[in-house]
């Protein structure tokens, strides 16, 4: 299999670490408008680069593109590469306005190709971990009823270009919120019920600070919590928790560095059943967890561009940005939403 990646910056690192470590697949280009960021990353991993992502489809005819362009260029770069005849592994967030998530769809669609988002926590050692282990308990009866969600990712953001720019990046509303929802998800499925919001704005108007609150059926409450907004030098933060009526998962990792550079992570991850708290162990990983999370996440892709079934279903992706699109409203207008009509 044939695979290329379009955008050469920060998270396509990531991207190539994972095709490299994956036998039958051959990475043969990487392009990015910087000349000298795509020669860069190329010739350290011995493709072509290119300067335009058109050139780039049709010289070397990829079946799976990675997407990893700013994004608010996602829509271009992957209706681009699907209607070139290539499966897309879209970063994620997949789309800041809802009709270039579904003119993706729709391309998609056309074009007889799929599209994934890279949903990389799904992934994640620990996540998955807890999405089985609590698929697991709430299908028995020992740990009775789920009765609450809380995710946080909390961070101070270093960076300064179009991250926080609403028009570009969307801010942690987009950037870091969309992890945690979306991992719910994955969980809950697509029947939230209602939210409520309250945050706070930067300068441009992004929403750098969000605690929202959202329902399922079965009264089942969601917290959320996204922040870019810490002082410098607080540690990367997630933590997740799920509490039923007789037991409990709950995760926190701590890194002093920008997580995907960190080498110094403090996890924890453990559940309470029958009166103790026991240790979960997910494994240990020679590149950490977060290595190890985009390792899995190009392997899934592949694999499903192999089998013609990509595993995030694209549905429940442009679900997630509808959500997203009702916290912002209820962030603009101090109202709960009542989620009927999405
Ligand atoms: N999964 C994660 O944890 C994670 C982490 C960081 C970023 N991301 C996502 O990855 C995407 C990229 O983020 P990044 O941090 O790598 O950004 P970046 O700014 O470091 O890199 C983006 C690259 O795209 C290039 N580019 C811009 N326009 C282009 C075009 N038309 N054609 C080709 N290349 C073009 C830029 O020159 C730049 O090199 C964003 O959507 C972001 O939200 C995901």
């Amino acid at each position: 299999m044939k695979a290329c990646i379009i955008g050469a910056g920060f998270i396509a690192a990531a991207h190539v670490a994972g095709y490299e470590k994956i036998p039958q697949v051959e990475l043969c280009g990487i392009a990015d408008i910087r000349a000298e960021a795509a020669r860069a990353l190329a010739d350290k991993h011995h493709c072509r680069a290119y300067t335009s992502a058109l050139e780039m489809l049709q010289k070397e005819k990829p079946d799976a593109v990675s997407v990893c362009v700013p994004t608010h260029l996602h829509r271009e770069a992957v209706c681009l590469a699907l209607e070139q005849g290539a499966d897309v592994l879209c970063e994620k967030p997949l789309a800041l306005a809802m009709e270039d998530a579904i003119a993706m769809r729709d391309t998609a669609l056309g074009c007889g190709r799929q599209v994934m988002t890279a949903q990389v926590l799904r992934f994640w050692p620990e996540y998955e971990l807890i999405s089985q282990k609590l698929a697991q308990k709430l299908s028995g009866s020992d740990w009775g009823p789920l009765l609450r969600l809380d995710a946080r990712r909390i961070a101070h953001s270093s960076r300064g270009d179009w991250f926080g720019d609403p028009q570009r990046g969307g801010g942690a509303l987009f950037d870091l919120l969309v992890h945690d929802l979306d991992f719910v998800v994955s969980i809950l499925g697509c029947q939230a019920e209602s939210l409520y919001a309250t945050g706070h704005q930067n300068a441009l108007g992004g929403w750098v600070h969000v605690n929202a609150l959202l329902t399922w059926p079965g009264g089942i409450q969601v917290s959320l919590e996204a922040a870019g907004d810490m002082p410098l030098g607080y540690p990367f933060t997630m933590r997740f928790r799920a509490d039923c009526e007789n037991g409990c998962l709950d995760f926190t990792s701590q890194s002093l560095q920008n997580i995907a550079t960190a080498q110094q992570v403090s996890s924890q991850l453990f559940c309470v059943e029958e009166g103790q708290a026991r240790p979960l162990d997910p494994g240990t990983f020679p590149e950490g967890a977060n290595g190890e999370a985009f390792h899995r996440q190009i392997r899934a892709f592949v694999t499903g561009v192999e089998a013609g079934r990509l595993p995030i279903p694209f549905e429940q992706s442009i679900y997630g940005m509808k959500l997203i699109h009702k916290i912002r409203a209820s962030l603009e207008t101090g109202c709960k939403m009542i989620l009927d009509d999405i």
